[in-house]
């Protein structure tokens, strides 16, 4: 598969299969968070000096990023565990010899292209065959009115981009995503003048907290972020919370199963992706927060999550939650048909423009596994108090869908096999050997 990096050779084969449990039980440290990895990798090759991160993501879509940031021109060593040492450009990239290969990586795509947009050369962005077919009109259109000019196939990567001087911007944008902010304020910190982009939606919030890191000045009041152009950012030292989003399997596994325990150490607990917790409270499941860090303005925290002995009730997700929950949505709906009222999904038409149409596969998935779905253009309803067994699930180079039905086979009958489990890798290479070591059958 053209997203697969060397370093992700471990990774399980393409087909695994998943047994029933009996309980979830252990403690895990999960690698960095996958958000927060790219960023930092973007604004260290960007700034001037040398940053040292730890604990940076293992997944294959930061790694995309840090590819790019060589092409770009900035010196990159990997270490052990999530080491990275990264010498920034000051500013000023290196005009790139070839296509930035973004592999499967929507975010690599979508941020990069706010640094590239005010630099002084014509770039071109690719991607997979998944990266190819998602929208790029949303930043085309933003980043043409502050003064570059880009090129699409039919709104579509290859995304080619002609750097030049760039004005600030005031912008409303039309859908929710953290990916476009950060765009957007990435281009503006290059701008003449301020740019200002004013949310739907209180998105997640790690591009303006990164940015603050490397030294900016980041203004933000409601659903508005401000930044002034001119601004020079400078190396760090940071280590990367665990990533919640990865968290978000486990602790779903665990909610399936009223006597599990599982402690999650050095998770990411930044309160713009913390809907999860709050989902899992409602339906039942104990959440304790042992303990509560902050580095570089990021949460980081101990969390315990303990199975509710009466089970699990159920949940109705919509308006800013599902734009807040979007990727958790997917384990959320798998884990749907075993709580008593099932769960109701809506205004979370944005996953249909995923890695893969997440609605329609979450769908064809819970149904392999004999669940009844209704499908709607904007979420899904999965029925409670049903019964699923084993089944032949397609990840469709899915990375969270692999994961999400993973989970769902912890409580069916009968064995379930993930076709393109390997997908996994795309943002957690290790969760299949960490979900073996919490998992008692
Ligand atoms: C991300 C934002 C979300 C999310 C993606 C990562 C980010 O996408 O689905 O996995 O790091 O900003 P959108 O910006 O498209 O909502």
């Amino acid at each position: 598969m053209s997203h697969m990096k060397p370093f992700t050779a471990l990774s399980p084969g393409p087909t695994r299969a998943i047994a029933p449990a009996r309980n979830v039980l252990g403690s895990l440290r999960l690698p960095g968070d996958k958000s927060i990895s790219h960023r930092y990798a973007m604004l260290a090759g960007f700034a001037e000096g040398a940053s040292r991160l730890t604990n940076f993501s293992s997944g294959a879509d930061p790694h995309s990023t840090l590819a790019c940031m060589e092409q770009l021109g900035a010196r990159v060593e990997r270490g052990e565990n999530g080491a990275i040492a990264i010498g920034g450009r000051a500013g000023e990239f290196r005009e790139p010899q070839a296509a930035l290969e973004c592999g499967n990586s929507g975010s690599t795509m979508r941020m990069l292209a706010g640094l590239l947009a005010a630099q002084p050369f014509h770039s071109t962005l690719v991607g997979d065959a998944s990266l190819s077919r998602r929208p790029m009109e949303r930043i085309r259109a933003p980043l043409t009115a502050m003064g570059a000019r880009l090129e699409l196939t039919e709104g579509h990567a290859p995304v080619t981009i002609h750097g030049g001087p760039l004005r600030g911007l005031d912008y409303q944008t039309p859908i929710a995503s953290a990916q476009v902010k950060t765009c957007l304020l990435f281009a503006g910190l290059q701008a003449g003048g301020a740019t200002r982009v004013h949310e739907s939606v209180h998105t997640r919030d790690h591009g303006e907290l990164a940015l603050r890191a490397f030294g900016a000045q980041v203004e933000r009041s409601k659903l508005t972020v401000g930044i002034a152009g001119g601004q020079r950012l400078h190396g760090i030292d940071a280590s990367v919370p665990g990533d919640l989003s990865s968290a978000a399997f486990f602790l779903c596994a665990a909610a399936l199963f009223p006597e599990s325990n599982l402690v999650l150490d050095g998770v990411g607990m930044n309160p713009t992706r913390a809907s999860l917790l709050d989902v899992l409270r409602g339906l039942g499941v104990g959440l304790n927060v042992l303990e509560l860090n902050e580095q570089h303005a990021e949460l980081v925290g101990t969390l315990q999550v303990v199975g509710n002995p009466n089970g699990l009730v159920g949940a109705e997700i919509s308006g800013a939650m599902s734009a807040q929950l979007i990727d958790e949505l997917p384990v959320l709906a798998a884990i749907a048909p075993y709580t008593r009222e099932g769960v109701r999904i809506r205004d979370a038409r944005e996953l249909r423009v995923k890695e893969s149409d997440r609605i329609a596969l979450v769908a064809k998935n819970l149904r392999a596994m004999g669940a009844k779905v209704e499908e709607f253009e904007d979420g899904l309803d999965v029925a409670g108090g049903q019964t699923l067994h084993g089944a032949e699930i397609d990840a469709g180079d899915d990375h969270r869908i692999a994961m999400a039905f993973a989970v769902a086979a912890l409580r069916a009958t009968g064995q379930t096999e993930i076709h393109g489990a390997e997908s996994a890798a795309i943002s957690f290479p290790e969760f299949f050997d960490f979900l073996d070591r919490i998992t008692e059958r």
